[in-house]
């Protein structure tokens, strides 16, 4: 879900939190699995694009002590986000995730359904600049959209995407919208092995998938 249009007459960030779920039928599921794969008591915690806060706010719930620092480029899902009463005391930031990213080192950097949307090139940076800047058995938290290996199994992926978010009530414009947003995408969307070996290449000794669902996965990395 992403540009400057308006969907249904209301603006992208003010109809995300309301579509999210339509669109990313196991997103709940999706971000309650990444913040199960947080460590122990973390102190620092770096969430890049973090939008309207979604996942922001179960961050905030599941380490209410930590230092929560966000990010996000778009500055009207920022303003939603900073709005919400539950993320006082989070450090928002405006900023693209491509440039240097606040603070030293990080217990924790996480990530949801952000990454697709820069190149390869920089998603391997990022996977990059997350191993050197993560503190030792800190952890690279990525929950994200990929694409299918081949390609009978990414039309079977669409045709129960399509499925899911009408059983889910997202209106008809909006699932060919979504569809069409995809395979426009998809010369830089990655499979979750590629992804995976780009974390063994930057440096995280140990890289785990412990969810997939469709073409959502959440991908671990621990340094
Ligand atoms: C689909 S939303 C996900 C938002 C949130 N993480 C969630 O799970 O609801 C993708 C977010 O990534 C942000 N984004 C896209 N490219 C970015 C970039 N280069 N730097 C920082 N944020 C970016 C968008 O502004 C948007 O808020």
């Amino acid at each position: 879900m992403k540009g400057q249009g308006r969907i249904h007459g209301v603006t992208v960030p003010e109809a995300y939190d309301h579509l999210i779920g339509r669109i990313v039928p196991s997103q709940p599921l999706l971000l309650q699995t990444a913040l199960d794969y947080l460590p122990p008591s973390p102190e620092l915690v770096l969430e890049l694009g973090c939008g309207t806060g979604i996942l922001t706010g179960l961050l905030r719930a599941a380490c209410p002590d930590c230092a929560l620092t966000a990010l996000d480029i778009d500055p009207e899902m920022l303003a939603i986000a900073a709005a919400k009463p539950e993320l006082k005391g989070v450090r928002f930031i405006a900023g693209d995730l491509r440039d240097p990213w606040p603070g030293e080192c990080s217990d924790v950097i996480i990530t949801a359904l952000c990454l697709h949307h820069v190149s390869l090139a920089e998603r391997s940076e990022v996977a990059e600049r997350a191993a050197r800047l993560l503190r030792p058995g800190g952890r690279f938290i990525c929950a994200d959209i990929f694409r299918a290996e081949q390609e009978w199994e990414e039309d079977l992926l669409t045709e129960s995407w399509r499925r899911a978010m009408a059983r889910e009530g997202a209106p008809g414009d909006v699932i060919e919208g979504m569809i069409l947003q995809r395979a426009n995408r998809m010369p830089h969307l990655s499979t979750v092995s590629w992804f995976q070996d780009r974390l063994r290449e930057a440096g995280f000794s140990r890289v785990v998938v412990p969810f997939t669902a469709g073409f959502v996965a959440l991908v671990v990395g621990i340094r």
